[in-house]
């Protein structure tokens, strides 16, 4: 009995320090000390031992068991050391590697221009308001005088969602002229700029959608002195002072009168060059002073209030400020292109 314990004794430590792992202690425990496991096995027999070996062997046995358990748990917690240091060098970050390379973009050349014509408007008291480029007809043609059978109301031209030509893609962001006389208080001071969508093919100047911005003033007493005046200063703004501007007449539905916006050529002094295609002169926008017809359809007595709106292109605006010869490089994204600005 002696032997054989003195056997398991050798066998059981040196499988216990072979043991890779938490589970295959365990099983060693079960089939050493469990209650079917061998040194359990090895007390059975202690029945044939005489009076005088028995407590000799039983010390021996107890001694065994500690032993054993000793051993088990002296390499579990050598294990879990190893285990935690493997996982902490798993999970060593060198902070002194260099970073990956972030790329930080900027603004769009555009939405610079944008920008900076809102902080004009903001500083003279208008406010900027957005609206639906999803519009009906009525907003978009009727309420601006624009009536049935106007050419703009073609299907050869604008985008309709429905057949009977009620819902379409807002042509141009004048709507939002009505949507603010019918929810504003007067006065009103505002700009709105936005997309507009026309059937158009792409070319290096159109586009089928693109961007407008709008601006009304609706007050007591205004007149196309207050107009010409406020756009006269903006230019000077965008264009540089002394910029030359000069009112030209011109007809939309929604003014009356009406005018569009010319610039003297900044690149020629009006001499005629290449930027200004020869005229001298570069178109900036269309405005009017607000019909009356337009005003009372949205509830505005024409005999106490009147007011004045322009119509403008962005692209148009920021091509002639960064010098910009093709309309697509301003929707391509190209980053080529846009990391110029
Ligand atoms: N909506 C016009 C267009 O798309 C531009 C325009 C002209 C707007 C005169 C106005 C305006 O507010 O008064 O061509």
């Amino acid at each position: 009995m002696k032997e054989l314990m003195q056997a398991l004794r050798a066998a059981s430590i040196q499988a216990i320090l072979a043991a890779d792992d938490a589970e295959n202690l365990e099983n060693l425990r079960v089939r050493y000390l469990g209650k079917k496991g061998e040194l359990t096995g090895i007390l059975r027999q202690m029945g044939k031992l005489s009076a005088e070996e028995r407590p000799a062997m039983g010390q021996m046995a107890n001694q065994l068991r500690t032993e054993i358990e000793n051993a088990i748990e002296a390499r579990r917690t050598e294990l879990n050391k190893a285990m935690l240091e493997k996982k902490l060098e798993l999970e060593t970050v060198d902070v002194t590697l260099p970073a990956k390379d972030v790329r930080i973009g900027h603004k769009h050349p555009m939405y610079n221009v944008l920008d900076q014509i809102k902080e004009i408007f903001i500083g003279m008291g208008f406010e900027i308001v957005d609206g639906p480029e999803v519009e009906l007809a009525d907003y978009n043609f009727t309420k601006l005088n624009i009536d049935e059978g106007h050419p703009s109301r073609e299907w050869t031209d604008t985008f309709y969602f429905t057949e009977d030509s009620k819902i379409l893609l807002r042509t141009q962001t004048s709507p939002m002229q009505v949507h603010a006389m019918e929810t504003k208080s007067l006065p009103i001071r505002m700009i709105a700029p936005g997309r507009v969508y026309r059937k158009d093919e792409v070319d290096a100047t159109h586009s089928p959608m693109f961007h407008q911005i709008e601006g009304m003033v609706i007050d007591k007493g205004v007149t196309m002195a207050d107009l010409k005046a406020t756009l006269n200063l903006v230019v000077e703004k965008i264009y540089g002072e002394g910029t030359v501007t000069r009112f030209r007449p011109h007809h939309f539905p929604f003014t009356e009168p009406s005018c569009e916006l010319d610039i003297q050529c900044h690149k020629c002094g009006g001499k005629g060059c290449p930027t200004c295609k020869g005229e001298g002169w570069i178109e900036v926008l269309g405005a009017g002073m607000v019909h009356p017809k337009v005003l009372s359809g949205c509830g505005i007595d024409p005999d106490v209030y009147s007011g004045w709106a322009f119509g403008m292109g962005l692209e148009r605006l920021a091509m002639g400020e960064y010098k910009i010869t093709d309309l697509r490089l301003i929707f391509e994204n190209d980053v080529r292109f846009l990391e110029q600005f």
